[in-house]
């Protein structure tokens, strides 16, 4: 695929970047006066009437039917009482989405699929974020609220943002609404990415950059779709790392059920590729989040125990999601799908390069603070919340196209500079700093 990229130096780029600024000027005041552009794309109000009903007219539930009895392939149960069906995918689907509702006239977009508590902290910071971008139709932000909603006003939200069904979560596990949340998009015929977000997220790239790295990698195996990207443990199976929660988790080897009438989806319980612990956020490609959610499934299953094996301890919502796609596909497979495409083995993949592009969320659990600032455990077995950065840091981090969002960031969290004064607060100074310092991808041809 031909691709042109500018990579000025730092002060031309500010150059450039001042027209640019002019250019998107433009484009946000044609936006905000059109709405969000494509047609057919709801403009949501207000949350609580932008829940986009199932109806006659476009029923996903039956495209999500009519997916799984073409790609996948029940599993023989080994528990009968089980009210779950695992499926795998047919040796010989093609590797096509669900189409979704209406055509897609816009740009391929990115939804960001945010789990939200009961508000949007920062959503002023992501409205403005998302108006940076070249074209705004390619992003698309999607809510799944877990309380506080009803009757009573909306929380604090993003304009333009679509609010799915409220389903059942509990402390750790948001299984259910990551499907939900993924459901949702795939309606969107034009949302070929989908990153899952929280609430302490922050952007730390240019939208633009973020579009282009999201939209980089593209293989056969997917159909041409961008690779999902998904962040892996570095450790080795039963190892454990220095840091804490840094490790692999084995949570994902018992395999669901373990008949199959096709043998090439059983490899799933290899003990290659872990998951790493908080990293449910992941970009699903259109594809794979069709797989996951046209089997909607959830855990516990079988009556396995929220807590399994060795390693630390996980949420379902940390490791569940991925073990869906690896069950189905088979890690033959799956090695092939994503990241890239890494091939065949990826035990000797998972290296710095790789996670460095791949992961995507920064997060971070040592006492030092991986160099961005200050911050204190939130939770027993949690990672750093930030009350400050380092501005230097973040810089560096804008100026970089890897990683692409940050956690955990609290909406008073400041920043200070080099003699360890406070500069001001992330809320404030982020979209100046990455206006300034980002280096947007001036063309991107999708
Ligand atoms: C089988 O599944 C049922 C329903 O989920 C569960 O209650 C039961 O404990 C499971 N049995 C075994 C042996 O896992
Ligand atoms: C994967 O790669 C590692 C390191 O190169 C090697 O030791 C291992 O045997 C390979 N596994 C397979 C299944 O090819
Ligand atoms: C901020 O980060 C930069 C770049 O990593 C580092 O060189 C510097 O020492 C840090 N400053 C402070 C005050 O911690
Ligand atoms: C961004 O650049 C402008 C122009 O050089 C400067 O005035 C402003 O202070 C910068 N803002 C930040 C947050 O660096």
């Amino acid at each position: 695929m031909e691709r042109s990229r500018l990579a000025a130096s730092p002060l031309l780029s500010a150059h450039l970047l001042f027209a640019a600024v002019c250019v998107i000027a433009i484009f946000s005041l044609t936006f905000i006066a059109t709405g969000f552009g494509s047609a057919g794309r709801p403009r949501a109000a207000s949350l609580i009437d932008s829940a986009i009903p199932d109806t006659a007219a476009c029923s996903l539930e039956a495209d999500l039917d009519r997916f799984r009895e073409g790609n996948l392939l029940p599993l023989i149960k080994t528990n009968t009482s089980s009210s779950q069906q695992f499926h795998c995918v047919r040796a010989s689907s093609p590797p096509v989405a669900v189409r979704g509702c209406g055509d897609c006239s816009g740009p391929p977009s990115v939804a960001f699929l945010f789990l939200v508590k009961n508000n949007v902290p920062l959503a002023a910071l992501w409205e403005e974020w998302l108006a940076l971008s070249m074209d705004r139709r390619r992003f698309t932000v999607y809510l799944h609220i877990q309380e506080g909603t009803g009757a009573s006003e909306p929380p604090s939200s993003l304009r333009g943002a679509i609010s799915v069904e409220r389903v059942k979560t509990s402390y750790g596990n948001f299984v259910l609404a990551e499907n939900a949340l993924l459901k949702a998009a795939l309606r969107d015929p034009c949302n070929q990415m989908m990153v899952l977000v929280t609430v302490s997220h922050i952007p730390v790239s240019h939208p633009d950059v973020a579009y282009d790295v999201l939209f980089q990698h593209r293989v056969p195996e997917t159909g041409g779709q961008p690779t999902s990207r998904f962040c892996y443990a570095k450790a080795k199976p039963f190892e454990r790392s220095t840091h804490k929660g840094m490790g692999n988790m084995d949570l994902d080897r018992t395999p669901a059920d373990t008949a199959s009438p096709s043998p090439s989806c059983q490899d799933a319980e290899s003990t290659i590729g872990y998951d790493l612990k908080h990293h449910q956020w992941r970009a699903w490609n259109r594809y794979h989040a069709s797989i996951v959610v046209a089997q909607g499934l959830t855990y516990p299953y079988d009556g396995l125990p929220w807590n399994r094996g060795h390693g630390p301890y996980a949420d379902p919502s940390e490791w569940f999601g991925h073990h869906v796609l690896r069950r189905a596909l088979g890690n033959g497979a799956v090695w092939k799908q994503v990241n890239g495409g890494l091939q065949t083995n990826h035990t000797d993949r998972c290296d710095d390069k790789i996670l460095t592009e791949f992961c995507d969320t920064k997060t971070c659990w040592s006492a030092d603070a991986c160099g961005y600032g200050m911050g204190r455990s939130c939770s027993p077995s949690g990672p750093l919340c930030f009350s400050s950065l380092n501005l230097t840091k973040l810089t560096e981090t804008i100026s970089s196209r890897h990683p692409l969002f940050f956690r955990k960031v609290p909406p008073d969290a400041t920043l200070f500079d080099e003699g360890g004064r406070e500069v001001g607060r992330v809320t404030d100074l982020l979209i100046p700093l990455i206006r300034n310092y980002s280096r947007p991808v001036l063309v991107t041809s999708i």
